[in-house]
């Protein structure tokens, strides 16, 4: 025998000292992998399998834009991948979506003991990172329209139209409960009222978990951002909300009650703080409010590098500060593999107590089995010709048409009568896709032009007037064409669209190129003896006063989705008008927020609506 034959056999005899941890080869099938044992047991099972490396693994979230290859998957254990608002494959159709995270899911499960990843995604108005999925109105709109049903139908859309591509889970419903307008993010709040947000949070939550988890219709659910997002001061995104404790957890934890009680089990942090204590270091909340008090027992994922937000000497102590606050699962999402060495090096000095890693990775694995995703880890392609059907395009045409709010009617100008002749529509917004969905749309921050199928609120008008013989015609500027005299001026002014703190207003003005536009059309249309009717595409009230004394009729649409035809809906009389105010509208700056000692004598309180 050679020495070098010697040396390997040795290596081998010393290999075959250590004890392997167990491993599939040892029993055909384990109890994790079977489907007919409990839950419980099946977390338990493979629980005892892992490594503490595969353990730390399966705490990490990480963003599909920094993913070194697929590879690493595998190589680190990953618990999760998710895609950033606009982060999706280079074809961006539902097939190509479906491939790409059918990718990871296979990368995941080649892995040593199979484990699927959790593919999150903020589908928050419909699956709205994918072109060809229907657009539902922000959620300000379904506040306006208040119809839990509504909302539930709305989830069981997105649930759908996200199963298809392969991704189970949802950053969504957003709980915030906006108190001061100036927040960028205010739209995705159904409201000001926590009862509103909490009902309308659970409807949807049930929508896009119905049948239960465990059923081939259901995608996990993430109320989110716990908690006080919607109560910074000043309104400033990622803000310190200052709040005595009943009045926080009147106001802003309130709803997590109806969400756990809608069979919530994932929660995500809020980037704000309370009372100046970041929510992702605040064991007070997120363990003694949220499980002690709520009784919640899913798994708290952080926002999107939230951990690296915390005040602390340097990243280790920021993640055991989040840890053990009670963050299960860290949207890193960046710097995986520095995240994987803190924590194996907080986890062998004992700052994260190995229990500590244990309770979080069984509240991750529960879910996982919960969703049936190591009996269904793939995308489901029968689903495939559901993305953007016209069933899922009707239901969010009917939330379009429920979301209006109609401020002002005078002279009954809605329903627009039988007997009008001719139309004008003046303003860009009018036809334009990008800025009737707003932001979180195909892109992070969303954009104006956009290029999606659905119907502008243009084509709804020139479709309902058509059918009625009444003709129209389109003026991006205001300028009515040579010789056509309207005697209906419809004119279409708002807000570009944003997401998160680029949203953030000093000043809730108009902008000035729409105040020019809604001026041109009220001088325009006095010209001609016809009444004005003005439609804002915003994300929240604005100080339209000026406006609102120009027109006749006033129509707040919010950000209605990709279903415009619904406002013509509305316009028509084809729907009646029956949305009111989520939150009251304010005449001054004065009036915001709407906790400060002067939010008196508002324009229109909660709740105002005309029903014409
Ligand atoms: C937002 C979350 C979102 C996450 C992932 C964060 O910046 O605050 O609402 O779920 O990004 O896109
Ligand atoms: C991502 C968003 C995320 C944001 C956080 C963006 O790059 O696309 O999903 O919410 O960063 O700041």
């Amino acid at each position: 025998m050679t020495r070098r034959a010697g040396t390997l056999l040795a290596l081998l005899a010393l290999l075959a000292l250590i004890p392997a941890p167990r491993s599939l080869a040892q029993d055909s099938t384990p109890p994790y992998l079977d489907p007919a044992q409990s839950v419980a047991a099946r977390v338990e099972d493979l629980l005892a399998r892992m490594s503490v490396d595969e353990k730390i693994g399966q705490v990490l979230q990480v963003s599909r834009d920094y993913l070194g290859s697929e590879a690493d998957i595998a190589r680190f254990g990953l618990g999760s991948i998710l895609s950033g608002g606009g982060s999706g494959p280079t074809v961006n159709d539902p097939v190509h979506w479906a491939d790409m995270i059918d990718g990871y899911q296979r990368a995941a499960l080649s892995s040593r003991l199979g484990i699927p990843i959790l593919y999150g995604i903020d589908a928050v108005h419909g699956h709205n990172n994918v072109r060809g999925a229907v657009i539902f109105p922000q959620n300000i709109g379904m506040g306006a329209a208040d119809d839990p049903q509504l909302c539930e139908d709305e989830g069981r859309v997105t649930a759908l139209e996200m199963l298809a591509t392969g991704a189970r889970w949802d950053f969504g419903p957003c709980l915030a409960v906006p108190r001061d307008l100036r927040w960028g993010r205010s739209y995705e709040g159904f409201g000001q009222e926590p009862e509103l947000v909490g009902e309308l949070g659970a409807a949807e939550i049930r929508g896009l978990q119905s049948g239960g988890l465990g059923s081939a219709t259901a995608v996990l659910a993430t109320p989110k951002h716990f908690a006080g997002d919607g109560g910074t001061k000043g309104g400033i995104d990622r803000g310190d909300a200052v709040y005595a404790e009943p009045d926080f957890l009147r106001l802003f934890v309130a709803p997590y009650r109806d969400a756990i009680s809608a069979g919530a089990e994932c929660a995500m942090v809020s980037f704000s703080s309370w009372n100046g204590l970041q929510d992702h270091g605040n064991r007070h909340l997120l363990t003694d409010i949220l499980r002690g008090d709520l009784g919640f027992e899913g798994f708290v994922v952080s926002d999107w590098g939230g951990v690296a937000l915390l005040p602390g000497a340097d990243e280790s102590e920021r993640i055991a500060r989040a840890v053990n606050a009670g963050v299960d699962m860290i949207m890193v999402p960046d710097v995986y593999e520095a995240y994987f060495r803190d924590v194996q090096a907080l986890v062998a000095g004992g700052s994260i107590p190995a229990s500590r890693l244990d309770e979080a990775v069984r509240r991750i694995l529960r879910a996982k089995f919960e969703l049936g995703l190591f009996e269904r880890p793939f995308s489901d392609r029968s689903l495939l010709g559901e993305v953007g059907s016209p069933e899922h395009r009707a239901v969010a045409r009917k939330a379009v048409a429920e979301s209006l709010v109609v401020l002002k009617n005078d002279g009954g100008l809605l329903p627009i009568s039988s007997t009008t002749k001719r139309i004008l529509v003046d303003g860009s917004r009018a036809q334009d896709m990008g800025a009737q969905c707003g932001g979180w749309t195909i892109t992070w921050q969303g954009m104006r032009a956009l290029s999606i199928p659905g119907t502008t609120i243009y084509d709804g008008i020139a479709a309902a007037a058509k059918a009625r013989d009444i003709e129209v015609a389109y003026s991006p500027d205001g300028r009515a064409p040579q010789g056509f005299k309207p005697d209906l001026v419809i004119a279409v002014v708002g807000e570009d669209p944003y997401a998160e703190g680029r949203g953030d207003s000093r000043d809730l003005a108009l902008g000035y190129s729409d105040k020019a536009l809604a001026r041109k059309a009220a001088v325009g249309a006095a010209a001609c003896k016809a009444p004005l009717l003005l439609i804002l595409l915003s994300g929240r009230p604005l100080l339209v006063g000026d406006e609102l004394a120009e027109s006749q009729a006033f129509v707040a649409a919010w950000l209605p989705g990709s279903e415009g035809e619904g406002v013509a809906d509305l316009l028509f009389g084809d729907a009646p008008a029956r949305g009111k105010l989520p939150c009251s509208w304010p005449a001054t700056l004065a009036q915001v927020p709407v906790d400060g000692a002067e939010a008196q004598g508002c324009l229109f309180p909660t709740g105002y609506g005309l029903e014409p």
